[in-house]
């Protein structure tokens, strides 16, 4: 078990490449709402991470990771609705950004099922950024302006 200075959070479980990202206050944003689809989506991030170590088919990661995306599109809607009725005036530079990261993640699907081979290490360290840089920058700024409005 190590203790993550930047993020914040305690990874632990490691056995091989599994990485649990367990949730921890500095990956709060302050908005309750949006919290909660954040836990749901590092639950999913979990149990792809285990599915790795488990030796799943291709496919059954690439369905996962499916699942990872499309929660994370409803939940990117979720925010930018509650930027249009917040009139947040950073939203369209955060619309980019969600823009960016569900294509990077469509391409590691579509890598996946053509090599035809397990997820590797680097892409579930990849995953790992790809969930919480985004919450810890871009999705922070929002939450200190909604908890401000709302
Ligand atoms: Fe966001
Ligand atoms: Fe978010």
């Amino acid at each position: 078990m190590c203790f993550n200075p930047f993020s914040g959070f305690v990874m632990s479980g490691r056995r091989g490449i599994v990485k649990d990202l367990v949730w921890g206050k500095i990956l709060s944003v302050g908005v309750d709402e949006i919290d909660e689809d954040h836990r749901r989506l590092i639950h999913i991030f979990n149990i792809l991470s285990h599915s790795v170590m488990e030796g799943e088919s291709p496919e059954y990661l690439a369905a996962t990771l499916e699942e990872l995306i499309n929660c994370t599109v409803w939940h990117f809607s979720h925010e930018e609705r509650l930027m249009l009725k917040h009139r947040y005036k950073e939203i369209e530079e955060h619309k980019a950004e969600h823009r960016d990261l569900i294509q990077s993640a469509k391409n590691l699907q579509q890598e996946i099922l053509r090599a035809d081979k397990p997820i590797a290490d680097e892409n579930i360290e990849f995953l790992e950024r790809w969930l919480t840089e985004h919450i810890l920058t871009a999705d922070g700024r929002l939450g200190s302006y909604l908890s401000q409005v709302m």
